[in-house]
């Protein structure tokens, strides 16, 4: 599979223009420059110093759940390690650096507490201050801030304290609310004096996708006929998860206005999961439903539609609400709501009172918004209507589906394969995505939190042949640019993180896809610069050669 990839990833490069012309100094002079990480992913010491288990030690532990039966028991050490990691974001010439903080390690469950020393008060929410796990992210930013790295904190990238789930199913009971709005004003109390990049969640439309639906991630909920998914759990889960993110991101908004903001003039923000969406047949366009959604049905009245229908008209308007029946937790789910205070009026009609309403009061706590969007952006795909089309695969995303996400047309891939499947290198996609974003969100502050390359890696083995990832190069390389032009074009984009700093934990991949500009190797925990990692200096350096 690597050997194919591989020589087709070549043959594209033969067929690409080498664009190496991106610089430095195409980019505002305050922009951020960072790569990005998360707790998980990375921290290791998973029982270390008090913490307590996330969901994610609970779930990789399952047999079978991880494609290598890997977990983040130990993952890059970076615990004990993160000295030598900010040595390595240093030497690179990063200014800024996004990473997470593990709830369970900063909140422990009380289990634990026999052991801890005496701590603050908890106002009766869950969990104890657990000192140790303050001390080591205290450590962590201001060995950043001595080498002039903006810390970019996430307080939630998928990992919450399994207790939460135990008590009362943690998305799916209110509840969930203040203890997220509890541990977002430890954070903000502890780290706030010299954070100013706050985002509450990672990714919560993937999360609550495979997590409530696909059953994939953990609470591993399956609703039929997504995924394999035998049973079905409920629903309604996936939009009771999407409402109580949405309202403990709110919380934790609220929170920071009110009693943070002014004293530490800091913002706060949210990443979504962007996948820029293709028609995969461009006949049908031009059309509007209801004054505002452009039609794939050319020469179709709205009258004609069924409300069927109406679900694929959106597939070329990239809001993801095209696909609401199979990818619920789409991104206007999320942002609408957040920036507009309200559901997207087309999701009511569709689901009705399977979509839970905004009370008076918590319609006023999104009143407080958003200082940024943080944009993860890795690729495009076409998407396809099932019901006008002849061909739509049956399987994973599209059993019973009215439309689907696929990577060819006419046996032609949209772009140079990835050591990932359904990944493709499409530079464009990036710019038409944060356009839209800027579009439909009044050209709020953005910043790319997240983009870059998957390569196919082998788990614990070493190899030198994954440090020459000139096809990582390519990728970065034709993405920057396209994200300076939506600059020069107007978009107001502050900041871009490659994804990742180093190879480590990839989910239900474990260590078998790499995604680091620095490798690293599972039997010694040893850091090397990858090609890409000489790449992305040489680029950052390129400012102080322009002068
Ligand atoms: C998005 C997620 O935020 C991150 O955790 C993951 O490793 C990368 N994408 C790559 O899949």
């Amino acid at each position: 599979m690597r050997q194919v990839v591989a020589v087709a990833s070549l043959l594209w490069l033969l067929l690409l223009p080498w664009a190496s012309a991106i610089r430095r100094s195409d980019f505002p002079a305050s922009f951020l420059f960072g790569t990005a990480t998360s707790s998980y992913q990375i921290e290791g010491a998973y029982l270390e110093d008090n913490k307590s288990l996330s969901n994610w030690d609970v779930f990789t532990h399952v047999p079978g759940r991880i494609k290598d039966g890997s977990t983040g028991n130990v993952a890059d050490d970076h615990y004990h390690r993160y000295e030598e990691d900010v040595e390595l974001m240093h030497s690179l010439g990063t200014n800024a650096y996004r990473f997470s903080i593990s709830w369970a390690r900063i909140l422990p469950t009380h289990l634990n507490a026999n052991k801890m020393p005496r701590l603050p008060k908890t106002e009766g929410r869950f969990g104890e201050v657990n000192q140790l796990g303050i001390e080591f992210y205290n450590k962590l930013i201001d060995s950043l801030l001595l080498k002039g790295i903006e810390p970019f904190v996430t307080l939630s990238h998928y990992d919450i304290p399994q207790e939460l789930e135990d008590r009362y199913g943690a998305w799916l009971s209110a509840e969930v609310q203040r203890d997220f709005g509890y541990f977002a004003d430890v954070c903000f109390a502890a780290f706030g004096d010299r954070v100013k990049y706050w985002t509450t969640f990672n990714e919560p439309n993937v999360a609550v996708l495979a997590g409530y639906m696909l059953g994939t991630y953990p609470p591993a909920r399956c609703t039929p006929p997504f995924g394999s998914c035998a049973r079905g759990d409920s629903d309604g889960e996936p939009y009771v998860a999407t409402h109580d993110v949405i309202l403990s991101h709110a919380t934790a908004v609220e929170l920071y206005r009110r009693k943070y903001q002014s004293k530490q003039k800091g913002s706060i923000g949210i990443v979504m999961y962007t996948t820029w969406y293709e028609p995969r047949t461009r006949q049908r366009t031009g059309w509007r439903l209801n004054g505002h959604w452009p039609s794939r049905f050319h020469g179709k009245e709205s009258s004609e539609l069924t409300p069927t229908a109406e679900l694929n008209v959106h597939v070329d308007e990239n809001c993801d609400l095209n696909l609401q029946r199979f990818f619920p937790p789409a991104r206007c789910r999320f942002l609408d709501p957040i920036v507009y205070g309200d559901y997207p009026p087309e999701m009511r009609r569709l689901l009705g009172s399977r979509l839970p309403s905004f009370s008076p009061e918590e319609r006023r706590k999104l009143g407080y918004k958003l200082d940024f969007i943080g944009i993860n952006h890795y690729t495009t795909l076409y998407a396809m209507d099932c019901m006008f089309s002849s061909g739509c695969p049956l399987g994973q995303w599209t059993q019973h589906a009215l439309a689907a996400a696929t990577g060819e047309r006419n046996g032609v891939p949209i772009g140079p394969p990835t050591g990932r499947s359904m990944f493709y290198v499409v530079p464009d996609g990036i710019e038409k995505m944060v356009n839209y974003i800027m579009k439909r969100y009044n050209n709020l502050p953005m910043f790319i939190t997240e983009n870059g390359y998957p390569q196919v890696g082998e788990g614990y083995t070493n190899s030198e042949e994954w440090l020459d990832d000139q096809a990582r190069i390519q990728y970065l390389d034709g993405y920057l640019t396209k994200v300076a032009k939506v600059i020069r074009d107007g978009a107001d984009v502050r900041g871009y993180f490659v994804w990742s700093l180093v190879d480590n934990f990839e989910w239900l991949y474990g260590y078998t896809l790499l995604y680091g500009l620095y490798y690293v190797d599972y039997r010694t925990l040893e850091r090397k610069p990858k090609s890409s990692a000489l790449w992305y200096k040489r680029f950052l350096q390129s400012l102080h050669e322009d002068q």
